[in-house]
């Protein structure tokens, strides 16, 4: 049971925006957009937001405040044989950090060379020992903030960080108005195009999106929800927690795109998109060191805010089940956190570490943040709305409880077994041209469907006593 609580109901919403706006909205939606077709891809991301999103959001919250806990004390106050499920959700977040920490560490670093106008081009950056060194930095930082406490230090810091972010985006998005390619960049973002939702591909792209974008079905809501006081209502935060997120991504658009269609550049970028493709437009931009400082600068903010709602779920973790202190679990944490990024650090190095001919950042990034998102959302849809049944987080959901119930699973599992098949069958191909590369992909997707066999086999018991009830008794 924590006693930590949010200082007011303004401190928790910067907390929780500031958990969801983060490299997501800026990097990545940018990048998925840009692979999906523009503004076709809004319309699924639009509906998996309101559809899926919000209702988890309500649920997480809600589990949270009623149980007071963290993630893992959460799934086994259900059940123990479940408390293995909460270490699954925390070790996924945990690896999430660690490469988000080595891209908040390129941003950073990117900050400081625009700040000091000796900008490095990108292959030239993470060559060296620069990035690893910014990773040491960004770490210990995102540690510091929250061995402070919930009111200390994560309030403290999204007090700061939020209203920048926003502020700093808004007037980059202004600014791009004047850009040439301004009007193209908007029929690309905001045509829709009704015929990309036959395609699965786009929806499984689109739910995994805003699973990231909105810190959604990782156990950090729930966390966050656990430091809130009665009587907030919670259905109302999470509408506003999603129109947010959305409209930083939105706006990172309008200044992202406006800049791609004006200087010629492409609008399918990767990975890379931030630190290569958008900095050789800000060199021939008239105010480009101003753009590049408050790009870096928004960006920054941003991702740290984030990365610390990620490390706080492991805090609040650790600390309720060994109970060591605040400080010292932070400590632990953020160093093994440290070591398991160091592969995604060296990945662009001139070290090179690569799996299967790819960078590990990109491997970490496109396994466990893409498709360990849908993966933990469903556990924590099934095992806090099946095999348990809050009074409190009924009523907290509302007319949203048969969504969150019977929609929101299914749907999650059909995107995870669309995923696992969409790993197997390249991966299929793959093992007899190319039989190292090609196992890896058996591998992964083995293990996907594994997970979703023995998930379904442990909570089979509670899942039949719930099914009874319903029968039983429909409420
Ligand atoms: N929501 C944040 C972002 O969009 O960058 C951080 C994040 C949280 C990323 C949870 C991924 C995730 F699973």
């Amino acid at each position: 049971m924590t006693a930590e609580r949010w200082s007011s109901r303004v401190g928790f919403l910067l907390a929780t925006v500031g958990a969801a706006v983060g490299l997501g909205n800026i990097w990545r939606f940018s990048s998925v957009l840009g692979a999906n077709g523009g503004g076709a891809y809004l319309v699924p991301y639009l509906l998996a937001a309101f559809a899926l999103a919000v209702p988890l959001l309500v649920l997480e919250l809600a589990v949270g405040r009623t149980l007071r806990t963290d993630v893992v004390s959460a799934f086994s106050s259900v059940d123990r044989s479940y408390t293995a499920f909460g270490w699954l959700v925390v070790g996924g977040v945990l690896l999430i950090l660690s490469y988000y920490l080595v891209l908040t560490g390129w941003v950073l670093g990117f900050l400081i060379s625009w700040l000091v106008g000796s900008q490095t081009p990108f292959s030239t950056f993470t060559s060296g020992w620069l990035p690893v060194g910014y990773f040491v930095v960004v770490t210990i930082l995102t540690g510091g903030i929250v061995s402070r406490g919930v009111r200390g230090g994560i309030e403290r810091m999204a007090k700061v960080v939020m209203p920048t972010v926003f502020a700093l985006l808004v007037l980059l998005a202004l600014y791009a108005v004047t850009f040439p390619g301004w009007g193209e960049a908007v029929t690309f973002l905001f045509t829709p195009d009704l015929s990309v939702l036959a395609e699965p591909g786009v929806w499984s792209a689109a739910v995994g999106q805003v699973f990231f974008s909105l810190s959604v079905g990782q156990g950090i809501m729930l966390t966050y929800g656990s430091y809130t006081d009665e009587g907030m209502d919670f259905f109302r935060s999470s509408l506003l927690i999603t129109v947010a997120d959305i409209a930083a991504a939105l706006l990172a658009g309008l200044v992202i795109f406006p800049i791609v269609f004006s200087f010629g550049l492409e609008p399918t970028l990767g990975t890379e998109l931030a630190f290569t493709t958008l900095p050789t437009a800000f060199v021939s931009m008239a105010v480009g060191r101003v753009v590049a400082v408050a790009f870096f600068g928004l960006l920054f903010f941003a991702a740290l805010s984030s990365a610390v709602s990620l490390l706080e779920v492991g805090v609040a973790a650790a600390t309720t089940w060994t109970r060591i202190d605040r400080m010292r679990a932070t400590a632990l944490l953020t160093a093994g956190v440290f070591v398991a990024g160091i592969p995604s650090a060296l990945s662009y190095s001139s070290v090179r570490l690569l799996v299967a001919g790819r960078p590990v950042l990109d491997i970490v990034d496109e396994s466990v943040g893409t498709y360990a998102l849908p993966v933990s959302g469903f556990l924590i849809a099934v095992v806090f709305v099946w095999a348990a049944d809050f009074e409190a987080v009924h009523e907290e959901l509302g007319r949203l409880y048969p969504l969150v119930k019977y929609v929101i699973p299914p749907v999650l599992a059909l995107v995870t077994l669309a995923r696992a098949l969409g790993v197997a069958r390249p991966a299929w191909r793959l093992l007899i041209d190319q039989p190292r590369d090609g196992l890896l992909g058996v591998v992964v997707a083995g293990l996907i469907l594994s997970l979703l066999v023995a998930l379904g086999w442990l909570l089979r018991s509670k899942l039949s006593d719930a099914a009874r009830r319903c029968g039983r008794q429909p409420r």
